[in-house]
Formats: structure tokens, sequence, C-alpha cells
């Protein structure tokens, strides 16, 4: 049920290009790397036509193959015959929702963020990526106008098979931002020079796209917004193209990117470190440069509030979201309906882009196990045949998870946390800098658990004993792990505890705002995100901050948009990187003299006046009870970092297929 008095402006209808928009929510592109040899799948139908359903007005696909040189497997070829019936099958899917969908029209240049080079890249001049240092193959005038007419082929291909509109991807760094930017594009050629040049190919390829499609198809464009690149496109220059590729009513709607494929790639998927919505800022002064042409505004907009609320000011006429509705497909149902606190929120960890590209594997979420399914849209837990008496020990984001739907199936579940609060490390990790909006995806389980009538029994630490005389027909073990203290303490100081491990020595600092002299240090084997987080904090309380690894680097663990943030503020904090080097313990550190050794020559320094003395270090399970309860016949199911230790991905999905499988 909808009621349109809720949020006025967002659920307003809207048109483009005379098509009906029953609201003013488009989901922005997002690769979801579901397409297989260059083919339509049925996930990839299924994944949009759930997002369609959810309440969508518009939805823009990934990236498609529509020149003939673009040829990656995961991306849909629209430039011949082969998948028509997998277009009309996916248009139909998500149309047939009265939902209008777009496909993405994309080239990524020279543009690379994976290890090595691209051999295939094209680009505007024989200038590097500033990430890969990949250089293109520099198209020639004639090359830019044969692709020029292959895009427009392949939307009208898309117009015949039922798509509404395409979107032109010319931000992120990609082809199109290439030739609008001076700093990629320094051809003398009727393609470069002043920014009549540097627009012409992207003009050159809308008006080619309105003479081939007709005026009763969309036609967008994502434009770089502001790059962060000295030289290359800052907000004046953003506005300066924004008039140019505008001023001649060819185009039905832009939105504005942020970063480039360089040092500021992390601007362009903007996580919990900065502020929400952090580029409206610049989307009400780019939107003067627009000419009247709709606005979609975009960039971590996560609440339905929120997105109303940019409407109504008018500061857009459309908002766009890219995680949020890969985290809640029903995001917009929801909230129409009055329901916004059942929306399960994108908390903009980015493990998303880290599934995609750094693990190369379909899109994923911290908070949304579902991604995908056909049943996804509002998803509830379908009733057990049987109900059965549930043990859940760990009250953390795995156990949570396992709980609430075990409950919500029926069964009889009772949750024993050894804290007093919900929520295990990742409560801890909530706390820490850039960490806050985590806390959604366990206060979502525990008011889930709650309504279902789950007990939660905290603050008790339950022994095998005490679960076998419940007598449960089923467990789920979700105790967490501990890190593993590290070989190069001594068997004394180990045995003393004389330095704690980081969880807990971020425990004992709680509270503390005195700043204190001297240096903290963190050893860190661990490369997550919340080791520099905890970094981070530890900057407010001591004089200097260390982090030392034995690896050539740090946070080789998380992906390179993370990456880049935590690089950026620990340098900005003049925060000591330490690589290649272990603590090495010696009779100085009574003195609080830290010894560390080059881990390829031996080579040892120091660091005086230690007042603080971490680690962050690989964790072991924590399963003991997992023998005496099997030994019991108990069914016992093990999540999260319980099995094996991960993040917070693992944790949600094992926690969800647990909670299902009982
Ligand atoms: C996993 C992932 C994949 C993305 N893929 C694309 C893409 O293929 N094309 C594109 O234009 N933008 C892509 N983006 C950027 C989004 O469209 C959007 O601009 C960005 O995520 C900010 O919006 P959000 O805060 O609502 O997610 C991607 C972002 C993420 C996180």
């Amino acid at each position: 049920m909808q009621n349109a008095s809720l949020y006025p402006s967002l659920l307003a209808p809207f048109t483009l290009a005379g098509k009906r928009l029953r609201n003013r929510l488009v989901h922005a592109s997002m690769t979801t790397m579901m397409g297989e040899n260059a083919r339509v799948t049925d996930r990839l139908v299924q994944y949009h036509a759930n997002r369609a359903r959810g309440g969508a007005a518009m939805i823009v696909t990934e990236p498609l193959s529509m020149a003939r040189h673009q040829v990656l497997p995961n991306k849909v070829r629209v430039w011949n015959d082969d998948n028509v019936d997998g277009l009309k099958r996916w248009a139909d899917a998500v149309e047939s929702e009265d939902c209008r969908l777009l496909g993405q029209l994309q080239d990524p240049g020279r543009g690379r963020h994976a290890p090595g080079k691209n051999p295939a890249a094209v680009g505007a001049s024989p200038l590097p990526d500033d990430i890969s240092w990949t250089v293109p193959h520099v198209l020639s005038g004639d090359a830019i106008r044969r692709i020029t007419a292959e895009f427009a082929e392949s939307a009208l291909r898309l117009q015949r098979c039922g798509f509404s509109g395409v979107e032109i991807s010319a931000g992120h760094g990609h082809l199109f931002h290439q030739f609008l930017s001076p700093w990629s594009n320094t051809r003398d050629d009727e393609y470069g020079g002043d920014i009549e040049g540097r627009t012409r190919f992207l003009r050159e390829l809308i008006d080619a796209l309105r003479a081939e499609c007709g005026r009763a198809f969309i036609v967008g464009v994502k434009l770089p917004g502001n790059d962060g690149v000295r030289g290359s496109i800052e907000p004046e220059e953003a506005a300066r193209i924004t008039r140019h590729i505008t001023r001649a009513g060819n185009v039905d709607y832009v939105c504005f990117a942020q970063g480039s494929h360089a040092r500021t790639l992390e601007l362009h998927v903007p996580d919990g470190y900065g502020p929400r919505t952090p580029y409206m800022p610049l989307i009400r002064e780019l939107r003067k440069a627009a000419s009247a042409v709709p606005v979609i505004a975009l960039g971590r907009i996560t609440d339905p509030a929120e997105a109303d609320s940019i409407i109504e000011r008018g500061d857009a006429e459309l908002v766009a979201l890219g995680r949020p509705l890969v985290t809640d497909p029903a995001w917009l149902g929801k909230a129409a309906a009055g329901r916004a606190h059942d929306i399960r929120y994108c908390v903009s960890c980015n493990t998303c882009w880290d599934t995609i590209v750094t693990q190369h594997r379909p899109i994923a979420c911290d908070n949304n196990p579902r991604v995908g399914r056909s049943d996804e849209v509002d998803w509830r837990p379908p009733r057990a045949a049987h109900r059965k008496r549930v043990i859940v020990v760990g009250a953390g984001i795995a156990g949570l998870e396992a709980a609430w739907i075990a409950a919500a199936r029926g069964h009889d579940v009772t949750v024993y946390g050894r804290s007093s609060e919900v929520g295990g490390k990742t409560r801890l990790r909530a706390q820490l800098p850039g960490g806050e909006a985590l806390s959604s995806i366990y206060d979502y389980q525990h008011a889930q658990a709650i309504k279902a009538g789950a007990r939660l029994e905290l603050g008790v630490t339950i022994r095998a004993a005490d679960v076998i005389g419940l007598e449960p027909d089923a467990a789920v073990l979700a105790c967490g792990a501990e890190m593993i203290v590290p070989q190069w303490l001594p068997e004394d100081v180990r045995a003393a505890a004389l330095v704690p491990d980081l969880r807990s020595a971020l425990s004992a600092l709680h509270g503390h705002t005195a700043h204190q002299r001297g240096s903290a240090v963190i050893v860190d084997t661990d490369h997550t995100e919340g080791t520099y987080a905890a970094a981070e904090l530890l900057h407010s309380k001591f004089g200097r901050v260390f982090v030392i690894t034995p690896r050539e680097s740090i946070a080789q663990d998380v992906p390179l948009v993370t990456r880049q943030g935590i690089y950026r503020r620990l340098h900005e904090k003049r925060i000591r990187i330490v690589t290649c080097a272990e603590p090495r313990w010696s009779t100085h550190a009574e003195d609080g003299v830290l010894e560390y050794v080059d881990v390829y020559n031996g080579d040892v320094g120091t660091i005086e006046d230690v007042a603080f003395l971490t680690y962050s270090s690989p964790r072991a399970p924590e399963m003991s009870l997992a023998t005496p309860l099997r030994a019991a016949g108990i069914d016992v199911r093990l999540v999260g970092d319980c099995f094996s230790p991960r993040g917070v991905l693992a944790a949600t999905a094992e926690g969800h297929e647990a909670g299902n499988a009982i």
C-alpha cells in the first residue's frame, strides 16, 4: 500500500522524453558481474526485475558492450543480434513492472583499477592512466566516428528490444571523461584543444543517438562533477562542460559523479568516513549550468527522508541510489508503505565494490544476503514445518541473523550473548571512526528478532553443559574469533597479558578522553579496515601513532577505494607507517622503547616513548562448544568467524543460511 502523503516529493510522478516515471527513484548503474559469456543471464534479469518490483521508477543497467571493440565476457553484447532474445526478456521483466530500463553506454578507455595494464585500451592521447599507468591506443578521428555510429546502432537495437533509453557514462575517469579533461586529452585535432573540441565526441554521440532513436527515447548523461585531479575537471570546468553538453537540448537528464581513475577513485563511492549526501553542495551549483535539463541527485543518499527533501527543496528532479538498492530492492516500497523501519540500509562499506572488482564475482552485500534471488523483494522467512528449540550462542551479526530468521520461521529461539549488548565485534567497529552506519545491521536484526519472539540472554557466558541441559534440537554457534597472540611476544609477556590485542585495548580505552603524551603502536598483521580506524582513534588520544607491518604496504586486504581513504587519512594525520618490519622484544621495552627489525635485511630501528602497544592479528575461531554439543547429538551449525574468521559479508550470509536451514 502506497501512502503518497509520507514522501510526497519522492513519490510524485515525472516525465522524461515523454515517458512516465511513477516516482522519482532511479537505480544508478551498478556493475553486477552477473552477465556471462557476453550474454544476458536469468540472474541479471532477476536482479533488475527485483529492483523494479521493489519500486524504482527507472533503472540504469551496468555498462553494455555497444561498440565492436568491447568484448568483455561479463558485459552483455549489444553490437550484434546474438542477444536480442535476452535483451527483450530483460526489458520486459523491468518495463512490465512500470519501470523504465536504460542501458548504460560506457568504455573504460585507459582506466583500469585491477593490477597490471590493459593492452586493449583505447583513449584520447598517449598519456598514462593515473592508477594503472596503462597507455591507451589513441583513437583517430575516423575511429571515433566509427565507434559513435556503432554506439548509436546498438542503442537502436536496445530500443527495438524494449529499452526506454540509454545513459552515457562520461564520468568516473572513463573514456568520455578522458576526452573531456585537459589532463588526459592533449589532442590537436577537432576532438581536443578547447572545450568545444574536448566535448565534441560526447556531443556527436548524443546527436547520433537522437538521430537514430528519436525524441521518445531517454538519453541521459553521467558527467564528472569534480574529479579531484589538479588540472583536470574541477567544479568550474564541470560547469562549463555541463553547459556545453546540455545547451542543444538533446539530453533528457544529467547526473554528476566525483573522482577519477586516479588517487581520487574513492570519491565515486563515498563511504562512512565523510558526510551523508556528500555531493549535494556541488550538485546544487552544477544544476545552474544544466540549462533547465532535469538533474538526478546521486551519492550516498540512503534514507527516504533525505531523498524526499532533496526533491522538495528543488535541488534535483530525481534521485538515484546505487548501493542502497543493492542492499534493499524494496527500499521505495517499504518507505511508501510507512515501513521505512523495515528497510535494510546500505552501510556504505563498499563490500559490493570489493566483490565485483577485487574478487570478480557477482555483486554481494554485507546487509543483504539475498541479492538477486527470486524471492528477494521484501523477503520474509518462510514458516518451518515443525517448531524446534534453537539455541544461538553469540549475539553478533552472524548469530542475530540466524536468530531472527529462525524465530520468524516459528522456532523457539534463545540467544546467549557474552556481552551485555548485541552486535559483537561489529559494535566495537561501529564505535570507531567511519563505522557508525554499521550499527544499522545489528539494530535491524535485533528489532526483527524481538518482533519474532526470540529471547535474548545477554551478559551470559553459557557452557556446553548448560546448552545440553536445555535440550535444544539445534544450536547455532556464532561465538566469533579471538586474535592470536603473536610469536614475537616472549612467553612471560604473553602469560601476563602485558600487551593486549587491539580489541581488548580499545575496550580498555573506551570513554578515555584525555590526550596522552608518547606513542601508540599497532603491530598490524590484519590488514582490514578496522585496524586503521583504530589507528585514527588512537591519534586523537596519543602524541604519535605508529602502524608496523611485515608486509610491503598496509591495508592489503581492503579494496582500492577503501585503501585510498585509509592512506589519505593516515597521511593527513601524520600516522607513521613502518613497512617490512617486525617488532623485537628487548629489555628496553620496560623503558618504553620498542625495537623493530627490517624483515629483509635485519636492520634494527626503534620507537621511543611508547605509551601504548597493541597488536591486530589473524584470529582463531572460538568453537570449543562444537565437539561436546555434537557428542550430545545436537544439530550444530558454525557461522561467521566461529567457522572461519572473515568479515561482515560472511557473517550475515552464513547466519542467514543457518536460520533458513533449521
Ligand atoms: C559495486 C559498484 C559498481 C558500480 N558500477 C557502476 C557502473 O558500472 N557504471 C556507473 O556509471 N557507475 C557505477 N557505480 C557508481 C554508482 O552508479 C554510483 O555513482 C555510486 O555508487 C554512488 O552512488 P550510491 O552512493 O548511491 O551508491 C558503481 C558503484 C559501485 C559501488
